[in-house]
């Protein structure tokens, strides 16, 4: 498969919660590329976490960021790369993906996005008095990006390495 991706990268996209992280991890573990995650990159390069980069500078200046290091990644080679769930929503970012990497969509239904994501308050994004709206809202306005990806996952409550078998066959 890796031989098959050429100079491709695989870049995950999906809701927060939905499982990127953990799932890209092993993913990158099984098809031996390197396993990078933009929010964490996006991170060391602000030298800031991201509720603090939204909080001080703002989600617009959050997302220039974003963009900027999801387009050097790209360049970076093979890589699998697990992406923020707002990144593939701006045109310019979807584009970059689009032409040098194989999308892969994990796709989770919103009580699952809700109960994952409360385990951890590290989204700023739901730092609002009603976290389940805003979670289907956000879904309504992204599924129409998410679904022009390459693949679709469904990010079910199963053993992890089930997702990870049926990635790599789709790949
Ligand atoms: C965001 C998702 C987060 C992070 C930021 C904004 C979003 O990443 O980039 O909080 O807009 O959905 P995860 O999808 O990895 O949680």
């Amino acid at each position: 498969i890796v031989a098959a991706l050429g100079k491709r990268a695989v870049v995950l996209v999906g809701m927060m919660g939905a499982g990127k992280s953990t799932i890209g991890r092993r993913m990158a573990a099984r098809l031996r590329l390197p396993f990078l995650d933009a929010d964490h990159e996006i991170e060391t390069a602000a030298g800031m976490s991201i509720p603090d980069i939204f909080e001080v500078h703002g989600e617009p200046h959050f997302r220039d960021g974003e963009a900027r290091v999801i387009a050097r990644l790209l360049e970076s080679g093979p890589i699998l790369l697990a992406t923020g769930g707002g990144a593939y929503v701006r045109d310019e970012t979807r584009q970059r993906i689009r032409d040098k990497a194989i999308s892969l969509w994990l796709k989770a239904d919103a009580d699952v996005i809700l109960r994952r994501v409360k385990k951890r308050d590290n989204r700023p994004l739901l730092k609002t008095p009603d976290p389940a709206g805003t979670i289907a809202r956000l879904i309504e306005a992204r599924h129409p990006f998410y679904e022009q990806t390459d693949i679709t996952l469904d990010s079910r409550d199963v053993p992890h390495e089930k997702i990870v078998d049926e990635a790599i066959v789709a790949l």
